[in-house]
């Protein structure tokens, strides 16, 4: 018997199978009711107790072989019957798409305003959302009874009125003026929170970019130099621009830039409201009461500011109506952004 149990021992390391079918027989030969594995226990039942001593563990290792071999058999014809059926699948039908995100069109603004300022020498500085008194208003020249220091028109977040949500990033050319020693020349970009009601043209939250130069000598023309360049390069090459006197308690003298309308030519749109000319900014020589206020010295030291609202730029520039719908997070709208 124990010869039987060697020469099946070879045997069954030679066999291979062509096919599931095949496997399956080996199966039934080997481990089948009827088949030799069983048919050697049989034998070993009839055995003496000797015998079964020395006859056992062989018995049981071939058996274990014989069904490790049977299973690796099988398995080879299960994934190979896997890899068949896959085969049949029609391999040229288009697959289902995954979707991918895009860059929201108010982060995209921002980047393009940053790239043309920073390519004119300007460096990025940001500051803090909740803002204090001193940086968001006092400092800034607001005189005490300006209405933006009530409460209709400011988010206060504490009842003395010392801290503010900031309603402009003006609050940081503050905060650069009081920590870095002229020439300054940098862009601030950030959101910015006023009370006001919610609207297809105004929020409650929006974003602005703020511009800042100080150094000896810097002049009106300068300024105007600076933002004729960003206006050509936003807009386009053939942009003009004009800027209107206004008034900001930082600036003096101080004014509202427009564009000349990109959309119609200045031949006349609803955007321009037929005048041929589109508001984007405010700017103006900072008052030299700012730059006191911040530590520099306004005899020696001179600097523009200007300031503009992104949302504003970005619904020009798609010509989009509503400014809602920058904060719905409706894929309809954001994914005609995709290629930004
Ligand atoms: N901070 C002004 C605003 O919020 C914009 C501005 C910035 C105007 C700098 C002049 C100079 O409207």
């Amino acid at each position: 018997m124990l010869n039987q149990i060697k020469d099946l021992h070879k045997q069954i390391k030679e066999i291979s199978a062509a096919s599931a079918q095949q496997a399956e027989e080996l199966r039934i030969k080997y481990l089948g009711q009827k088949g030799i594995v069983k048919h050697l226990f049989d034998q070993f039942k009839q055995l003496s107790k000797e015998e079964k001593k020395s006859i056992g563990a062989p018995l049981n290792i071939l058996k274990k072989e014989v069904q490790e071999k049977i299973e690796a058999l099988k398995q080879q014809f299960e994934s190979h019957t896997n890899v068949s059926s896959s085969a049949s699948k029609d391999l040229t039908l288009p697959g289902s798409d995954s979707f991918k995100g895009s860059i929201h069109p108010i982060w995209a603004t921002k980047q393009q305003i940053c790239e043309i300022f920073s390519k004119m020498g300007f460096c990025l500085s940001e500051g803090p959302e909740v803002e204090d008194d001193w940086h968001n208003f006092t400092a800034l020249n607001f005189p005490e009874h300006h209405p933006a220091r009530d409460m209709q028109d400011t988010f206060f977040v504490d009842n003395n009125k010392g801290y503010s949500l900031r309603t402009h990033t003006s609050s940081v050319q503050v905060r650069v003026m009081e920590n870095q020693k002229p020439p300054i020349k940098t862009i601030s970009p950030g959101r910015v929170y006023r009370n006001e009601a919610i609207s297809a043209r105004s929020h409650c939250f929006f974003h602005q970019i703020e511009g800042l130069y100080i150094d000896e000598k810097v002049s009106f023309a300068s300024l105007k130099q600076t933002l004729l360049t960003f206006a050509q390069e936003f807009f386009g090459a053939e942009t003009k621009i004009r800027l209107r006197p206004s008034y900001f308690p930082f600036t003096e003298p101080s004014a509202e830039m427009d564009v000349s309308c990109f959309i119609c030519k200045q031949e006349g749109c609803n955007i321009c409201k037929y005048s041929g000319w589109v508001e984007i900014l405010g700017c103006g020589m900072v008052d030299p009461n700012v730059l006191s206020n911040c530590g520099i010295d306004s005899e020696t030291y001179s600097g523009y500011a200007f300031g503009m609202g992104i949302e504003r730029m970005t619904m020009l520039k798609y010509q989009i109506n509503d400014i809602r719908l920058f904060y719905e997070n409706d894929q309809r709208f954001l994914s005609q952004f995709k290629t930004l």
